[in-house]
């Protein structure tokens, strides 16, 4: 693996912003075996037809030639990443691309399926994780999810303990009003009693069901204050196009970290973008417009044709979200598990 430092890229992706794009979140799949209240309607939402879902061989052709523009990071998202059964392929692909540049390797994954499928996704090549997690009460966890699964999803964060090569481990919880109050400690607790990186995310407009309001977010300074209050937060250096504020405790295993996209935008060091499960770019979590890369690449588009379109794409990516300019700010145009974190 080469250094980033070392690696010269020909053709960097950087915005009319100047800033240069690294992460490429990847959706592999619009489906989910969860129904979360804040992403999903209890009946689901009408699927991608498959024949529109990229293959694996198109996932990895699209990867690579991004890698050659500079991508570092690839995390594959969904949906619920590991209900695609070629998961493993995928990754095993992709992990090839460490050689061409690619430094790490992640998945968001609602954790349910890990208990089976962790030590498939180390041998495969996965270096980094993701878990959501938005509590640690089996009631509370039915509901949200619509699915009483909390002692799996536990089970699978437990079996991830015995792969070293996935770390970090990291447990993301989305932060909601009379909702994660309560379990503040609890989560604390959790990162200092075991080896995983435990986030809160500020509650986010991408529901599908359009319900979100600015009452419903619980900030990130909200908790962090319960927190350092029960014991002293210890802040740790992150990068600059780090979305997280992070933090130890004197005395604990994990680290805690605060997402807050509402109350802090990151967006001026966003380094992102994103491939939908049927091949759309879109350039920001809250893009109302996206770039066709799966028609050119099924008419059989060259790789300098595919390179254009990404730069293109790269070049209108939005300079901010628009959630803090008043009441009638402009929605995403899909919601999150149609995104893809
Ligand atoms: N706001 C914030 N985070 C969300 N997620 C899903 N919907 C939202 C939202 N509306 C989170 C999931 C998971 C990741 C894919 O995004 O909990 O951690
Ligand atoms: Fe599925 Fe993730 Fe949406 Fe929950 S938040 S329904 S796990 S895609």
């Amino acid at each position: 693996m080469q250094a980033a430092a070392e690696r010269r890229v020909d053709h960097p992706l950087v915005d009319s912003y100047g800033r240069q794009i690294q992460d490429l979140r990847i959706s592999i799949t619009d489906r989910c075996n969860f129904r979360c209240q804040y992403c999903m309607p209890a009946e689901g939402l009408p699927w991608l037809p498959s024949e529109k879902v990229l293959t694996d061989e198109e996932i990895v052709r699209l990867a690579r030639i991004f890698v050659h523009h500079g991508i570092t990071e690839i995390r594959l998202t969904g949906g619920e990443p590991t209900v695609r059964p070629s998961l493993p392929n995928i990754i095993r692909q992709l992990s090839a691309l460490r050689e061409e540049g690619l430094e790490s390797l992640s998945i968001t994954t609602n954790g349910v399926l890990l208990d089976k499928l962790a030590g498939k996704l180390a041998d495969a090549g996965l270096t980094r994780i993701n878990v959501s997690l938005d509590t640690l009460v089996r009631e509370k966890f039915h509901r949200v999810t619509r699915r009483d699964c909390l002692d799996r999803v536990l089970k699978g964060l437990a079996t991830l303990e015995n792969y070293p090569s996935i770390r970090p481990i990291k447990v993301n919880a989305v932060a909601m009003k009379n909702f994660t109050e309560e379990e503040i400690l609890s989560f604390a607790e959790l990162a200092r009693s075991k080896p995983y990186v435990v986030r809160f995310i500020e509650f986010m407009p991408l529901d599908a069901d359009g319900n979100w309001r600015r009452e419903q977010v619980l900030t990130g300074r909200e908790i962090f204050d319960v927190m350092n209050r029960w014991k002293p937060l210890l802040p740790i250096e992150t990068r600059a196009s780090s979305t997280s504020r992070r933090y130890r405790f004197v005395d604990g295993l994990g680290e805690i970290g605060f997402i807050n996209p509402v109350s802090e935008p990151f967006c001026s060091t966003c380094n992102r973008v994103r491939l939908t499960a049927d091949g759309q770019i879109r350039t920001c979590l809250f893009s109302i417009d996206e770039w066709n890369l799966a028609g050119p690449l099924r008419a059989g588009a060259s790789d300098a044709q595919i390179s254009e379109i990404m730069q293109h794409s790269v070049s209108h990516k939005e300079l901010k979200h628009k959630i803090n300019e008043g009441p009638a700010f402009q929605r995403a145009s899909r919601s999150m598990s149609q995104i893809g974190g």
